[in-house]
């Protein structure tokens, strides 16, 4: 039937109703669009919000591993201080002479060990010795007992570390010589001299825990530290003991040339060390001054010995060849550079106070201290002496000539304190002595300077 047919009003009907399904349609195509969208940005959402917490998850495990990291870099910092601090004391240490018992305590302080042995490996048989020991009863008198030679031997035959980290790991060994001997964990690092494992660390007892892979790697570092300072001071030791024998020989060569002055260098040198203490010189002045007393004469080593011993008075050629004797024995000596300072002393031991002297004509205090003690002693020393050409003065006429000469040739002062020196008993030199072989001081002073 068509619309035709129909009456008009319900053709109306039927047109209305027709453009309101079309209304409907649209609506409903326009809502599914909607709602499509609104799906899709759900799952966007959904996505976005999945993706929000696994950056926040992974955000917050990066800030526990930044924090861990920088915990761990803050302790390795502390240890690192620790440890520079330790092995800057350790060099000190050695230079003082009392290194075993020192890097033992370091090496407990950084490991946090309640107790431990420092051994080393002494003489051909290389016998194990205690050197220093905390908190262990008995030591370091004692020889060590079985159980700590079981510790250590492995150590010095391998050069490894050994590490017992819990009381299992050390029943293999012999029982305890004493309950300190009785520890639950344990650590034995070498000390490796000259390429050889010649020292024992053991450390014992962690406080806290055991011992970990960086208290192994600490004891390593001091002990490579140790042995490197322990070589350095037994070079340094060998180096001065060579310098001491050339001073020896030096000396020596000079009175074989002149018999008149055998003993006359020592005395020289005795005198101007006490004189040096007198003043309240430093070590390291009285170190110079004692040298340069003792090799004051050495240029004469190149003046003929008819020049030297010649009785009567010198032509004025001979003069200049005896007066070129400071600057020869100054160059010699500039040779031998810890001895520089002392190369200017001997330069200058002929200067009188008034400036009339030589080699510079220097005068009053711009004279090296040294010099004006080595001078004055040198005079009295020569006047008291037989020589092929005069008698020796009395002791009362040689002081007399020093007071009448003070102020012209000598110091003063240096007259006043030598006097005063003249005048104590021999056996008051207290740490003025000469050193260990009753001649020459140590050269620790100078080295120290000159280092
Ligand atoms: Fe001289």
């Amino acid at each position: 039937m068509s619309d035709e047919s129909l009456p008009p009003d319900l053709q109306q009907m039927a047109a209305d109703l027709n453009q309101a399904q079309q209304h409907f349609q649209q609506a409903r195509t326009e809502w599914e669009r909607q709602a499509a969208q609104l799906a899709e940005a759900r799952d966007r959402l959904a996505d976005m919000e999945e993706r929000n917490r696994s950056l926040t998850l992974a955000l917050e495990t990066s800030r526990g591993q930044m924090a861990a990291e920088r915990q761990r870099a803050q302790a390795h910092q502390e240890r690192g201080d620790r440890l520079a601090h330790i092995l800057q004391q350790l060099h000190r240490a050695v230079a003082r002479g009392n290194v075993h018992q020192w890097i033992l305590q370091a090496c407990l302080s950084i490991t946090q060990a309640s107790r431990g042995l420092y051994l080393t490996a002494d003489g051909p048989q290389g016998a194990l010795r205690v050197r220093a020991a905390v908190e262990m009863d008995g030591y370091p008198d004692a020889a060590p007992s079985e159980r700590i030679l079981a510790l250590c031997h492995p150590v010095l035959e391998t050069g490894e570390t050994s590490v017992f980290r819990h009381p299992t790991d050390l029943a293999g060994l012999p029982g305890p010589w004493r309950p300190s001997e009785e520890f639950p964990n344990c650590v034995a690092a070498p000390v490796v001299l000259m390429k050889k494992a010649r020292g024992v660390i053991l450390v014992a007892q962690k406080r806290d825990g055991t011992f970990d892979d960086d208290d192994v790697q600490t004891l390593l570092h001091i002990g490579d530290e140790a042995a490197a300072a322990l070589e350095n001071e037994t070079l340094r030791r060998q180096l001065q003991d060579a310098y001491l024998a050339t001073v020896r020989v030096l000396s020596d060569a000079m009175e074989v040339k002149d018999p008149y002055t055998q003993g006359h260098s020592d005395m020289v040198s005795r005198y101007a060390d006490r004189i040096a203490l007198h003043l309240g010189l430093s070590e390291y002045d009285r170190s110079i001054v004692s040298y340069a007393a003792l090799l004051h004469d050495i240029g004469k080593i190149g003046v003929s010995d008819g020049v030297l011993n010649k009785p009567g008075p010198l032509l004025p050629e001979e003069r200049a060849l005896v007066r070129s004797h400071v600057r020869v024995g100054a160059d010699l000596l500039r040779h031998v550079p810890v001895l520089d300072p002392v190369a200017e002393v001997v330069l200058h031991h002929h200067e009188w106070y008034d400036g009339s002297g030589y080699p510079d004509g220097l005068q009053g205090e711009d004279i090296p201290i040294g010099a004006r003690i080595v001078s004055v002693v040198d005079a009295y020393s020569a006047m008291i002496t037989r020589r092929s050409y005069k008698e020796p003065y009395p002791e009362t006429r040689a002081r007399e000539e020093l007071r009448a000469c003070a102020r012209i040739q000598f110091d003063p002062r240096v007259v006043e304190a030598f006097l005063a020196v003249l005048d104590e008993p021999e056996d008051e030199e207290g740490e003025g002595g000469t050193g260990h072989d009753d001649r020459l001081r140590p050269l620790e002073a100078l080295f120290q300077r000159h280092a």
